[in-house]
């Protein structure tokens, strides 16, 4: 209220000077100058009648020394979805929001903040802002039971110094994208050095001690111009990886007869099958619907499907590809999913390297993969062309019996005019 008074008072003086210097006419402008002060003043005496009603609640809230905040603003921090705790003077929590809770465990409050958050750095950041009152920010790590990254901000604010805020910002998913792509890059030049220094060797060998073997010189260009060809796959996938995530979002425009598009792309593939004599047999239900999709990356698809089934599979052997419909596997009532099962006789996929088989570069052996001319890319944009025509990539595998890839594709709404029957 100090301040309130003190501008009443001036108010009251102005309002008599004035009176004594103009007479009647300074009374009503004195007095119209008293209360506007005096509202000021009301005002600021209110203000500050509220400050220290919270800061009662505060106190009452926590029951005893260690402030928490009012109900409402509790509310509105527990719902904050980045961790939040506020510290006493003491260094004990005084409020935990639920984020925070889910970090430091949910009995943390009361507790000092040295026994819920056993990090150095932060801790040495919180003492150096209560020491100094300037705000710090500290990225830590937990290590345990999963890795996770923390941006911690910690500050106090000039209305309630008594209180230290600590935020943390969850750095993890940001660290993970930057480790993937870090990784990326790595295995890709790893990939492109292989062959590039075979390639390297035999142009050596050639200019050296094999100058005028022509045998020597012919089987060299001929594995120059494998590793070269290999090269060549490897950037026309990676370029291929990098347009599909571009356009992941941006659901397909095309309608495509699926039917078609399978036969095309295991046509394709004939000659790859003659050579390691597997016979492909294709079977489609009648009347399958069309597939809201690009065409030429559904091809894609089947391609690397088909040409996976052949080469890891059998030789001799079979491969099966069968398109039927299905209802949707989403549950959404009326909607049905066209069925692409492409199942092959070989030797099938160990049950743990199931999940990683979309990862770019995993291969289940790599030396075969190599020798099969394989980038190990196949699957990666498999994934990532189902993914933007919103469908689902199903593996089952038997060692020692082959494995099934079947994907599974929305059919297009039926168009307005069709005929539609619903059993209601
Ligand atoms: N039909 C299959 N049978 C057995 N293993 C398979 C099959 N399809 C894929 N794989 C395994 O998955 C790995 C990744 O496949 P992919 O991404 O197409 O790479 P690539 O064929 O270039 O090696 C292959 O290296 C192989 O180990
Ligand atoms: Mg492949």
């Amino acid at each position: 209220m100090r301040p309130g008074l003190i501008l009443a008072a001036c108010g009251l003086a102005a309002g008599a000077a004035l009176f004594a210097f103009a007479g009647q006419n300074g009374l009503w402008l004195a007095g119209a100058m008293a209360v506007v002060l005096l509202a000021g003043a009301a005002m600021m005496g209110a203000r500050s009648t509220q400050t220290e009603v919270a800061a009662q609640s505060v106190v009452a809230h926590a029951g005893g020394s260690v402030p928490a905040p009012p109900p409402v603003l509790r509310d509105v921090l527990e719902q904050l979805p980045d961790p939040l705790m506020l510290l006493d003077q003491g260094g004990r929590v005084a409020f935990a929001n639920a984020a925070m809770r889910a970090v430091v465990g949910t009995d943390a409050e009361r507790k000092h903040v040295s026994a819920v958050l056993r990090t150095p750095s932060v801790l040495q950041a919180i003492d150096q802002t209560t020491f100094t009152n300037e705000p710090a920010t500290v990225e830590f790590v937990f290590h345990v039971p999963v890795e996770r990254h923390y941006l911690a901000y910690v500050a106090r604010t000039a209305h309630s110094p008594e209180l230290t805020t600590v935020l943390l910002h969850d750095l993890t998913a940001l660290k993970r994208a930057e480790q993937a792509r870090a990784d990326f890059i790595a295995n890709a030049s790893h990939e492109l050095r292989t062959p590039l220094a075979a390639v390297a060797g035999f142009i050596d060998t050639l200019r050296g001690h094999a100058r005028d073997d022509e045998a020597a010189r012919t089987k060299f260009l001929e594995i120059m111009n494998l590793e070269a060809q290999r090269m060549r796959r490897l950037i026309d996938d990676l370029l291929s990886l990098t347009r599909i995530e571009q356009n992941e979002h941006v659901p397909p425009s095309g309608e495509v007869e699926i039917e078609d598009v399978v036969r095309d792309a295991a046509a394709t593939l004939g000659a790859l099958a003659e050579a390691d004599n597997v016979t492909v047999a294709i079977e489609a239900a009648a009347g399958l619907p069309e597939v809201a999709g690009e065409r030429d990356e559904l091809i894609q698809v089947f391609q690397n499907l088909i040409h996976n089934a052949i080469k890891y599979g059998k030789t001799g052997g079979h491969v099966w590809i069968t398109l039927s419909t299905s209802p949707s596997v989403y549950g959404r009532r009326g909607s049905t999913m066209v069925r692409i099962s492409i199942r092959d006789d070989g030797e099938g996929i160990p049950r743990e390297a199931i999940p990683r088989l979309t990862e770019r570069f995993y291969r289940v052996d790599v030396k075969r993969s190599r020798e099969r001319g394989g980038t190990g890319l196949g699957l990666a944009i498999v994934k990532h062309i189902i993914n933007r025509h919103q469908g689902r990539l199903v593996v089952e595998s038997r060692l020692g019996e082959g494995s099934t890839f079947t994907v599974l594709l929305p059919a297009r709404a039926p168009a307005l005019s069709a005929p539609v029957t619903e059993v209601i």
